[in-house]
Formats: C-alpha cells, structure tokens, sequence
C-alpha cells in the first residue's frame, strides 16, 4: 500500500541551507513577516524574499497559498518555496500551506522551515496528505519523494504532537488506495485479505463467506453478488481499545467493487468511475486502520459488504423479490439501486450482534445526491439530532464538507410495493431521500443512526487542497475525530 512520505522533525540547522540541494520551504506572515530561518535565507538569496513580500503578487496570496522562487543566487537549492502562513494560523490554513508544500515535492529532499508556527504538526499532516500518489499501475519512471525535514524548535514536542496525525494519514492513505484500485485487482477476495491483514495492527477481523450469509438469511446482499464470478463477503473488524463492555459504535460501508447497474445496466459513458463503488467500505476500512494505528481508546465496530454487480445468466432481475435478513421483502424494481440492498441486510447483521451505540454508514449510494450537492458536500440522513450534530461538527472541523438533508414519511411512502413488502428504488425525484428512507426500515427505532451518501465526494476529477485527483479518503477525518471526542474524550 502507500505509506505517507517519512518526515523528520530536526532543531533549526541554519547552517545547513547554503549547501542544501532539493527545495527550501519558508514561511512569510500575512504582513509579510519573516522569522529567523526565512531572514537567513533572504539574506543567502541575496535578499529576494524581502522583495516578493513586499509584491502585489504576494500581497494577493490567500493564507496557506505559496510561490516559488526558482534557482536562487547564493544557495544550492533549486527553488525557495515561500508560503504565506501567520505564526499563529488556525488549523486549515496550516493543513493547507502544508499541501501546497506537499504537491511540490523534491526528489532530492525538501526542508521546512517552520521558524515560529504554532501548528507545525498540522503542516506536517498537510504535506503528507497532499504528498499522496497513487502509483503501483505505472511503469518507468516514478517521482518519489526524496527526505522531508521540518526544522523546528523542540522537535520532540511537534514529532509527539504529529504521531496521532501521521495514524489519520495512514488511514487516509488506506482508503484511497482501495478506492483508486481498479475492479481487477480489488476484487472481493482481495479486498477482503487487504482488510484481513489488519489483524497485524490488533484489529480482531472476520471474514464471513456466502453459506455464513445464507445461513444469516442475507438474501437482499446475496441478490447483489448473485451475478458475478466473485464471491459475495462481509468482513467484521473490531477495535476494542475502549471499556470493556461499552457497547461500539458500527461503521457499516457499502463495498461494491464494481457496479455495472447489472441488468438494469448503466451506459458505457463514465462507467469505469464505478470501481469506486466500494468507497463507504473503504472509509469504514480507513477509520479501522486509523483507530488502530494510534490505539484508541474506544470500542467500535466495522462492517463491510463485499460484492460485485453484474449482469449474467446467474444475475437477479428487476421483478425479483428478495428477502432480507430482517425479514421484510425487496420487490427489485432496478438492479442498479444494489447498495441499499447489500446496506439492509448488513446493518441488519450489526444491530443484531453488537448492539450498537449509534451507527453510520456510508455509500456512494446515489447519482441524486451529486445532483443535489455537487461534490462539495456528502449528504447526510439521520435519525438523532444529538448524534448528528455531534458528526456535522467533526466534519466542518476537519473541512470535510457534510450537508443534512431531510427525510420524511411522504418520501417513505413511494417505496410501497404491490407485491412485497416494498420495492427498491422511490422514483427519481429525492433519490437520495427516498434512498435513505429504504435503509431506515432497517434501523431499529433504538440505534442513533447516521446515513452518509458519499457519492460525489469520494472521489473527485481535479486536485483538491489535501489530495490529488482521484480518490479523497473523506470521511475519514471526520469520523475519526468524532470518536476522539464522542467515544474517548466525552463531555460529562
Ligand atoms: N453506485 C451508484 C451511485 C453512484 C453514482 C455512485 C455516481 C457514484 C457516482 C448506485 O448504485 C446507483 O447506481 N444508483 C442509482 C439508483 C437508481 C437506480 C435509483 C442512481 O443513482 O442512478
Ligand atoms: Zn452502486
Ligand atoms: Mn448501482
């Protein structure tokens, strides 16, 4: 998988910078104030940094946005990055000056100097998640990184204060990796062993096979996998790093490894998008890795669904009623709406086992929500305003954009079916409403539950300010601090 690039925290070795190759990070106040390590490297560079701070270029600079100054006289480098962050920068503005530094980086190596940033750890998390590059399918050359050095007064302090962060950026990196992976390689077996592996970290992980789901009475998942060569799964990881006996919290994703539409088969245009289908399962798989990583002090619970939708002489058909674990019976309208189907029957399965505190899942469930929020905002459904707020605040925290949407028994009413107990798609108007009003038949009145349709944020087609095209990892941040501070550091 792909680690985050290694950073190193060092005492300022102003010493060093003349003869250091690679790229030079300083830092400029919004005023253009600089501190000991960036006077030092004006003063090498002849006193160029004094001049682009006094510019109107600079000037118009955003917090955390930075400008190169390519092959200064007087030093070795090939660049002095000059990125515009105040001492005392809140949180997203260091992460962001931190990915403007981390899409730059040097083969040959890049030093940081932080002088006197209070959140030098944030930068540090910046840097790594922008560094991410999704690799292992190109050949010939690869641009890796060379060594990051942040110099900083007090390394220790700052390499203590980043460790919980680099953990995050392991499971950020987790996620993303197995939704950049195409369907070939991602199949259901290894995505299940990709998960299984976790076991080295601590987590407790289980593996259930499709006579185990049989058995369980998973018919509405079964019908997803029912088409496809690759055998259907839902893999149970427990972290129970919290009070013994503290009922978890359960991460339920959706994880599609790929989604044709089946019969209802999607068009060609776009289709290859959907090996990102297994998104909310890479979230919750993410989150796992992360809670382990920096041995939280919580007990939670992640359940995937592992399938593949295809279409096939084997596949299920729109008409067909499944029935679920819980009971109720699926009237199958349209084989594209799978991710409800494998949802219900494995938020069913955790609620039964484990008793949950609250659930969330999350699934790039619907083309609607794209629709209706773009690729700014994940939605989100719930039936707690407590434990709802509570994410909504995690979320806008860590910058990743969430939006409540509405739900409501008018929607629930277009699900009525005239032969089972309902049908699987509510018509196109508020499909993602009428989406989340299906996975609430399967929630018990008595579990707290939050439903995430990450279908427009799971992946994006440009860069954003912490990763590159592709996949995001959102989600992760958020989740990971609402356990912080529902499960392990609540308020009395
Ligand atoms: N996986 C898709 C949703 C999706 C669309 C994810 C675009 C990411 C990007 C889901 O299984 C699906 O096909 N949903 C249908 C539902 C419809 C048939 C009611 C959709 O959104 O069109
Ligand atoms: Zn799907
Ligand atoms: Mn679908």
């Amino acid at each position: 998988m792909t680690h985050p690039v290694p950073i190193q925290f060092r005492e300022p070795d102003l010493d060093s910078l003349a003869t250091a190759t690679g790229r030079i990070v300083i830092l400029a106040g919004e005023n253009g104030a600089l501190g000991v390590g960036a006077k030092r490297v004006n003063k090498l560079a002849r006193g160029a940094v004094e001049r682009f701070v006094a510019s109107d270029a600079f000037g118009k600079m955003k917090a955390g946005e930075a400008q190169d100054l390519a092959y200064p006289s007087g030093m070795a480098a090939d660049a002095v990055q000059v990125v515009k962050l105040d001492r005392r920068a809140d949180v997203s503005s260091a992460r962001k000056a931190g990915g403007a530094i981390g899409r730059a980086l040097s083969k040959t190596g890049t030093v940081v100097l932080v002088d006197a940033l209070v959140r030098a750890a944030e930068l540090s998390f910046g840097v790594a998640m922008r560094a991410y590059d999704f690799n292992p399918h190109k050949t010939g050359d690869k641009t890796i990184p060379g060594p990051v050095t942040l110099m900083v007064a007090g390394p220790e302090a700052v390499a203590a204060a980043a460790s919980p962060l680099a953990a995050l950026a392991e499971g950020v990196f987790f996620t993303r990796d197995l939704v950049n992976e195409p369907a070939n390689v991602l199949t259901t077996d290894d995505f299940a062993a990709r998960l299984a592996a976790m076991h080295e970290l601590g987590l407790e992980v289980e593996i259930l096979e499709e006579a185990d789901l049989a058995k369980l009475g998973m018919g509405a998942l079964l019908g997803v996998g029912q088409g496809s060569e690759s055998p259907t799964k839902v893999v149970v990881m427990q972290w129970n790093g919290g009070a013994k006996g503290d009922a978890p919290l359960a991460l339920v994703g959706k994880g599609v490894v790929f989604d044709t539409g089946g019969i209802s088969i999607k068009s060609a245009g776009g289709m290859e998008e959907m090996t990102m289908d297994m998104g909310g399962a890479g979230v919750v798989a993410g989150v796992m890795r992360t809670l382990a990583m920096r041995q939280a002090k919580a007990n939670v619970v992640g359940l995937v669904g592992i399938v593949e939708n295809m279409p096939d002489g084997k596949a299920i058909r729109p008409g067909d009623v499944l029935t679920s674990m819980k009971g109720d019976t699926i009237e199958v309208i349209n084989t594209d709406a799978e991710g409800r189907l494998l949802l219900a029957d494995v938020m069913w399965y955790a609620q039964e086992r484990f008793k949950p505190m609250g659930m969330i899942d999350l699934a790039t469930l619907t083309g609607a929500i794209i629709v209706a929020l773009g690729h700014e905002n994940a939605g989100v459904f719930s039936n707690n305003d407590a434990l709802c707020n509570a994410f909504l605040k995690a979320a806008a925290a860590e910058g990743e954009g969430a939006w409540r949407m509405p739900m409501g028994d008018a929607y629930d009413a277009k699900l009525k079916s005239r032969i089972a107990d309902m049908m699987n798609v509510g018509g196109r108007d508020g499909g993602s409403i009428t989406a989340a009003q299906f996975l609430k038949r399967f929630v018990k009145p008595e579990t707290p539950w939050i439903h995430l349709d990450i279908a427009g944020t799971a992946l994006l087609k440009s860069d954003s300010t912490l990763a590159p095209k592709g996949a995001t990892g959102w989600g992760v941040m958020a989740l990971n601090r609402l356990i912080r501070d529902m499960l392990e550091n609540p308020k009395p």
